[in-house]
């Protein structure tokens, strides 16, 4: 088999655990309204139906380092997929409330724990110049699997009353094909020769893609070594060599939610009907976000590794901060045309070809190789628990506030964003792993 065709296969299937990430945050959308009833559950209870599961990501990626640090990452990614399929199959089968919960929980965690060692791992096997593009296929497979969620919820509503169990259940099915799909890869190189000493496993998985450069690519991996000994914990990323790839990660993750883009997405017929839509219409264009965001991270992925990180961060600000205070003033003036799903749909295409594109690339890139699990946690852990308080107050603070307030607050964390990214944000495209560790943690 071609090298590059062998990269990418196994790039994909560790970004099938993205597509079960996507899946699984969107899914219940088409549920809960059904379940409300099923369970007579109050506002609290089901609020906490809805966003069990993303209690449960916040979870998965606080520890998810844990594993992938100790037992490798392939094996964390059939933990991964592991999980997944028994909250498939829980949440498909169960007969209360309570064992519901703990089954989306379960699925939680798994959606928490795949966000930091999927995109760590394909990082770890990727050749510099493709790394982007390939890291990339995991937001791809996010937002894919968003989309197919929805698409499944509509063709199952109709048939009858546990169409809810089926939407669920059919989670399984991705499920078993991820898990299937990682028989086949190998372990990632950089950490058999970091965390275990297996110099000759890596050098030969390294060489089935790239033959020439696998000695020189051992040697930097060897000499990246800074810890005394091979077992990091989460705490060693405070020491203050490692002060620029956190702060980095931190505000990254941080302004990726700063954007508004889960209230969107989890969110958005309620935000087309305040727009004045009807709800048929509202639904409608709930879906067409779903197909901008799919193809907009098409050519995020496209121009990546071409015009780097930082640049396509750039124009990403600009347009988020355009289309925010856009949608910021429809609101305010209160038309209720199309204006605002408009801008909506401007502001994915935006968010889409950058912020989407760019985080898991960026946060797998620049932690040095031995803390990295660690620091891919830490940027994912931030990443959900702005993601779940962002979509927990949001109907709340958008009823109270009103869209054109809630909305100049997103556009002013864009215009902080462009800030950082022109400040701070270094460019990593083309480089590799070991040539960042030493620009990044030089540089502090
Ligand atoms: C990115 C965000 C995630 C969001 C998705 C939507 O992956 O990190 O929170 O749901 O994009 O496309």
């Amino acid at each position: 088999m071609n090298k590059s065709l062998k990269i990418f296969i196994w790039s994909l299937s560790a970004a099938l655990g993205g597509f079960l990430f996507g899946f699984d945050t969107a899914v219940i959308s088409g549920a809960e309204q059904t379940l409300q009833a099923l369970w007579n559950s109050n506002a609290f209870e089901h609020g906490l139906t809805v966003s069990i599961a993303l209690i449960g990501t916040v979870i998965g990626a606080l520890f998810g380092g844990l594993p992938a640090d100790k037992y490798g990452r392939r094996n964390s990614l059939f933990l991964v997929a592991m999980l997944y399929l028994v909250s498939a199959i829980g949440s498909a089968l169960v007969s209360d409330w309570f064992l519901f919960l703990i089954f989306r929980f379960i699925g939680g965690v798994g959606v928490g724990i795949s966000s930091v060692v999927a995109p760590m791992y394909i990082s770890e096997i990727a050749p510099p110049s493709r790394r982007g593009r390939l890291v990339a296929l995991f937001q791809f497979n996010i937002v894919l699997g968003i989309l197919v969620s929805y698409l499944s919820n509509y063709a199952l509503e109709g048939i009858g009353e546990n169409a809810w169990r089926w939407m669920l259940g059919v989670e399984a099915f991705p499920a078993i094909l991820f898990m299937a799909s990682l028989f086949f890869i190998p372990e990632s190189p950089r950490w058999l020769i970091l965390k275990r000493g297996k110099i000759e496993e890596a050098r030969a998985i390294l060489s089935t893609t790239d033959e020439d450069e696998a000695n020189t690519v051992v040697t930097a991996i060897l000499n990246s070594h800074r810890e005394s000994d091979s077992t990091t914990s989460f705490t060693d990323l405070f020491k203050p060599i490692y002060k620029t790839p956190v702060r980095l990660a931190v505000l990254f993750a941080l302004f990726n939610q700063l954007s508004g883009i889960n209230a969107i997405i989890y969110y958005a017929p309620r935000v087309f009907e305040m727009a004045g839509l009807g709800k048929e219409s509202a639904l409608l264009s709930s879906a067409g976000i779903g197909l901008v965001n799919l193809i907009s991270t098409l050519v995020g992925l496209t121009l990546i590794d071409k015009f780097g990180r930082k640049y396509l961060m750039q124009i990403g600000s600009f347009g988020l901060i355009g289309s925010l205070a856009m949608v910021s003033y429809y609101f305010f003036i209160g038309l209720g045309g199309i204006q605002v799903p408009v801008f909506l749909f401007v502001y994915i295409a935006f968010f889409a070809m950058s912020q989407g594109a760019v985080i898991w690339v960026f946060i797998s890139e620049i932690f040095p190789n031995d803390i990295r699990a660690y620091g891919q946690a830490l940027g994912s852990f931030t990443h959900w628990i702005a993601a779940a308080i962002i979509s927990f107050i949001f109907p709340f603070i958008a009823e109270t506030f009103g869209g054109g307030l809630t909305f100049a607050f997103f556009t002013g964390m864009m215009i902080l964003q462009l800030l950082f990214v022109w400040k701070m944000m270094p460019e990593t495209k083309g480089t590799s792993l070991e040539k960042i560790e030493d620009d990044v943690i030089i540089s502090a």
